[in-house]
């Protein structure tokens, strides 16, 4: 089978397209055919050594961990799963996958699901780390109610052209943060307020929120303290407010650590599959093309998700 892997970090020119033996299973594990697989920021820190620091990675390594696909084979013992269903999960490297860029993939059953039925598997594949970050943030850790108002700032990403949807079915009243070419994306969504971060400064526009959800790299996360009423929540996927300012705004503050696991992204298809979210994909690639894929993500500003299809 094919794969896209690293025997070194670095650019996206260090991408082999390999061809390589079948998986070995784990124990836990499912063999998927990957008919898509999506891009994730992640995966190029990965591919550029900065999660070596934290955890040892042995070469090759098969990037990717977002995919879609149809089960062929499944470890002893797993009755969750069956060869045939259509799936869709996570099954990054360092979550004990194989990595999902390559034509099999070896998933853990705790980080797959059945895919959603009503869309396609490139759809399907944009969803799981994404659609797990955006729910786990609004659903379990600000627990966004009717009538609240959230500021969530870069609506036009992965995660937050997702967050968008599940707030506004929450009933929230949402003010996002885009640049220029992304507010009629967002406004699309549902977004009832739309700041455009290169031209104005949110925290001098919006007061009195009930919470924060953070998906940029978090570099004005100070900032979105200013905007909260006392007793509300920021939820950050990188950056960590600073300890004194959280105390004297009596806000809660936290830097969220995605599971995408099993009941989210049950969690997930359900909200699909009833048409009360959907995916949104900006661009597709094949695996043969998966520099051009790297290089449109990390420097093209794509407004939802990049996405190979793979078979
Ligand atoms: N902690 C975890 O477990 C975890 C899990 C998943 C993801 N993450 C991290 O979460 C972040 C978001 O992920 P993603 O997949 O949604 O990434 P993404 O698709 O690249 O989206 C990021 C968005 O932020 C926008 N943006 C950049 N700077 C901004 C600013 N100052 N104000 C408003 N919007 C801004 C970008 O828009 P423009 O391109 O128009 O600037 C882009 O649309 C990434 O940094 C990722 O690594 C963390």
């Amino acid at each position: 089978m094919k794969a896209a892997q690293i025997n070194k970090y670095g650019g996206s020119d260090v991408i082999e397209i390999k061809e390589v033996q079948k998986l070995q299973l784990k124990a836990g594990q499912i063999l998927v055919e990957v008919y898509a697989a999506s891009l994730n920021p992640f995966d190029r820190m990965l591919r550029e050594g900065h999660v070596q620091k934290y955890l040892p990675l042995q070469f090759p390594i098969t990037l990717g961990g977002d995919f879609s696909g149809i089960v062929t084979e499944v470890y002893s013992g797993i009755t969750e799963f069956k060869a045939g269903d259509e799936v869709y999960g996570q099954a990054v490297v360092v979550n004990g996958g194989s990595g999902s860029f390559a034509q099999f993939v070896g998933a853990n059953v705790k980080n797959t699901a059945l895919k959603p039925k009503t869309i396609d598997q490139v759809g399907a594949a944009s969803l799981p780390l994404v659609g797990t970050s955006a729910l786990q943030a609004l659903e379990e850790h600000i627990n966004i109610q009717t009538g609240q108002k959230i500021l969530i700032q870069g609506g036009s990403g992965g995660i937050g052209s997702l967050a968008i949807q599940i707030a506004k079915l929450h009933g929230a009243y949402v003010a996002t943060t885009v640049s220029e070419k992304s507010k009629e994306f967002v406004k699309k969504l549902g977004a009832d307020e739309v700041i455009d971060y290169q031209a104005q400064d949110f925290s001098q526009v919006l007061a009195d929120f009930d919470a924060v959800f953070d998906t940029t790299k978090g570099e004005e996360i100070n900032k979105s303290i200013k905007v909260l009423k006392k007793g509300g929540k920021l939820v950050s996927m990188i950056g960590q407010a600073a300890g004194e300012l959280i105390k004297a705004s009596g806000i809660t503050a936290i830097t969220q650590r995605t599971i995408a696991d099993t009941v989210k992204l049950n969690r997930l298809a359900e909200l699909v599959d009833s048409g009360k979210i959907k995916p949104q994909v900006d661009k597709t690639f094949t695996l043969v093309e998966i520099k051009e894929a790297f290089d449109y993500l990390e420097k093209d500003h794509p407004i939802g998700k990049v996405v190979l299809k793979i078979k």
